[in-house]
């Protein structure tokens, strides 16, 4: 049975393992640790016994959070892990009294994009060549909610 928990330090290596699986600029190591002890952040992870099905990491600042990444393990996509890691996060963001959740998105990114159009993210703006390895625009999208 996948959990979604607060990520600690034990699921900070797979985490940086998933995130070269994932991306062509992976954080490292030493910066998924560092957000353990920053106050604004918020991470979350899903996990099935010790081994790590995804993760979502987000900081907020004044009320308004900024997603920094979400992925799930290749042998764990569509059975709705990432659905259930951004609604998990929705709900401890709202206890911490933000109001609205951003994240940039490659304009390629088609599961990713079809992921947050599902959870009501809409757009509101976009940063031409934001990404680099490949060279790509961003699509900026958030998703309000009352508190
Ligand atoms: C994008 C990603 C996080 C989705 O994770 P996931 O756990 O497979 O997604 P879910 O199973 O929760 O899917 C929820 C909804 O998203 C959409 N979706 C997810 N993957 C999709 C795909 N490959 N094609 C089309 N729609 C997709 C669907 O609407 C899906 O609902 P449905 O299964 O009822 O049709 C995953 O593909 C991933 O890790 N990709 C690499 C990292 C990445 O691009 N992260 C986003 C950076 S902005």
């Amino acid at each position: 049975m996948i959990e979604i928990r607060p990520m600690d330090q034990t699921h900070v290596a797979q985490i940086a393992e998933l995130e070269k699986t994932c991306f062509s600029d992976p954080w490292s190591e030493a910066s998924i640790a560092s957000e353990l002890s920053n106050p604004l952040s918020c991470w979350l992870v899903a996990v099935e016994g010790e081994r790590l099905a995804g993760y979502i990491g987000s900081q907020t600042v004044m009320g308004e959070s900024d997603m920094m990444n979400v992925a799930v393990h290749p042998d764990f996509r569509r059975q709705g892990v990432a659905q259930a890691l951004i609604l998990a996060l929705v709900d401890a963001l709202k206890a911490r009294g933000s109001h609205w959740l951003m994240l940039e998105v490659r304009h390629s990114n088609a599961p990713a994009r079809a992921l947050y159009e599902k959870l009501g993210f809409a757009e509101v703006g976009r940063r031409k060549n934001y990404y680099s390895k490949p060279r790509e625009d961003a699509l900026i999208l958030r998703k309000e909610w009352e508190i």
